[in-house]
């Protein structure tokens, strides 16, 4: 009797020879459920294998790839104005790939990218929210401040904003709301 396995299903198909098909009055073929055979490798954006049915949890801690820590987190507007004065582009995206080059996406220094739905702040489109991780190596007089118009900013101007940030230097050329404003 020849056996396939089907790759990435959870499922046996169990052929059955000509000489039984002979046999039979029909042919048929058997589907037998197993458990898993093969399972998917999921990894996640650090390059992490994940656990089953999880979205990103890491199968193993690797402190090198820590998908929670982070030194500084800066959250992008993607709300419907903030979108729209950045032609709908991905910049989170873009972002992440920056930070690749500069390798703050991993290690001490880390900085995460997360999108966010509106401040309710939209007059200052584009804005972004930069949140220092003072439970660890969070740099306080960065903490919580509000970035407006950064649809303008171009590569060079965020590899600035991420050099700064990193190496804990003040965020004087940056334009940012004051608190009040909003
Ligand atoms: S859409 Fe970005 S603050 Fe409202």
């Amino acid at each position: 009797m020849q056996l396939n396995i089907a790759k990435n299903r959870a499922l046996y198909w169990v052929k059955v020879p000509y000489q039984v098909k002979k046999l039979a009055s029909k042919r048929f073929e058997v589907k037998i459920l197993k458990e898993k055979i093969i399972a998917d490798v999921k990894i996640n954006i650090m390059g992490s294998e994940v656990v089953d049915g999880f979205i990103c949890k890491p199968k193993k801690l690797d402190p090198n790839k820590p998908i929670m820590y982070f030194k500084t987190h800066i959250f992008i507007c993607e709300g419907e104005r903030c979108k729209k004065a950045s032609n709908g582009k991905d910049v989170s995206y873009k972002l992440r790939e920056i930070l690749k080059k500069l390798n703050l996406n991993i290690g001490i220094n880390r900085i995460k990218i997360s999108r966010s739905g509106c401040f309710g702040a939209c007059r200052f489109r584009g804005v972004a929210n930069i949140y220092e991780n003072t439970n660890a190596n969070g740099y306080l007089p960065n903490n919580n401040i509000w970035l407006k118009n950064i649809h303008n900013f171009n590569e060079k101007k965020w590899i600035e904003l991420f050099k700064n940030l990193s190496e804990n230097q003040n965020l004087n050329n940056f334009q940012q709301i004051e608190i009040t404003q909003i």
